[in-house]
């Protein structure tokens, strides 16, 4: 069977921005030029050593219809809900929060100097489980896979299957694959993505030729930019002569109507205004009544 390479659709560097009480970030999916990479609502990264830039976290905010997955890879974030919930993500962990019919929770720094750097992704959540019970998948880093392939790419699989190893994410809608790939200078990795799945890499150390097919060289992608991929089964990607790292993102696309509102993301306009009245009532993360 001959291979449908994706190529690399379109590149985007992102939007320096701030959010939650200050927190400075670079949102890269989400924002005027790529709003939208169904069922990708959001990626943010932030990265810094100055404390200021992180230090006045998220205090407590809302979410409702999403899962919001983060990503650490220097630093410390403490994170408590209103189910009273708590833990702590560190360098190399995950937590994979599915939001579900409501969370109001705090993501605050837990240092007070030193790296902090990672990333959070928003995906959204299919009609059918937008008002579903509040989920936590919370991935200490020894639990997450790491495959050192022949090349001497390393492979981390968070989520989905890759050579054969599963990652530690299960039971999410989307069938993600996440996965972050650090790749010596010069060397090429094959990955098989799923052909009906949207998917795109960000680069965060080097550069890397992404998207290569047996007729065309891919696109030179450079540590800060995000290649959105086009539609094939499986992506080839080189690094360049620093090397590189990146993740490699695919989800299964939801193809239904959004309505969004701040962190609450649903299907009609008044399902927001029901999300909006049931925070003011204090009603948010109830259970339906039976
Ligand atoms: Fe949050």
């Amino acid at each position: 069977m001959t291979t449908n390479w994706r190529t690399v659709k379109g590149v985007t560097w992102g939007r320096e921005t701030s959010d939650g009480a200050g927190v400075r970030l670079k949102r890269v999916i989400g924002q005027p030029e790529l709003d939208f990479l169904d069922p990708f609502l959001m990626l943010d990264a932030f990265g810094s050593d100055e404390a200021d830039d992180y230090i006045a976290g998220f205090p407590p905010h809302p979410h409702r219809g999403i899962e919001t997955v983060t990503y650490m890879l220097a630093g410390r974030m403490r994170h408590e809900d209103d189910a009273g919930h708590a833990g702590t993500l560190g360098p190399g962990g995950v937590q994979w929060m599915t939001a579900g019919r409501g969370i109001i929770h705090s993501e605050m720094p837990e240092q007070e100097e030193g790296e902090m750097r990672g990333f959070q992704l928003w995906v959204n959540l299919p009609a059918k489980d937008k008002m579903c019970t509040p989920r936590y998948q919370n991935i200490e880093p020894g639990e997450i896979p790491e495959v050192t392939r022949d090349s001497g790419a390393t492979v981390r699989i968070i989520a989905g299957t890759v050579y054969g190893v599963e990652g530690p994410v299960r039971g999410i809608a989307a069938a993600p694959l996440y996965i972050d790939e650090t790749l010596p200078a010069d060397t090429v990795s094959d990955h098989p993505v799923a052909p009906d799945h949207n998917a795109f890499s960000y680069v965060f150390a080097g550069t890397a030729e992404i998207g290569a097919t047996e007729a065309a060289p891919g696109k030179l992608v450079r540590s800060g930019e995000l290649a959105v991929l086009g539609q094939g089964d499986a992506v080839r990607i080189r690094a360049g002569q620093d090397g590189a790292r990146l993740i490699l993102v695919a989800g299964q696309p939801l193809g239904e109507p959004i309505v969004k509102y701040g962190p609450f993301v649903m299907n009609s306009k008044d399902e927001i205004l029901q999300a909006i009245n049931d925070y003011q009532n204090g009603t948010f993360s109830n259970p339906p009544a039976e």
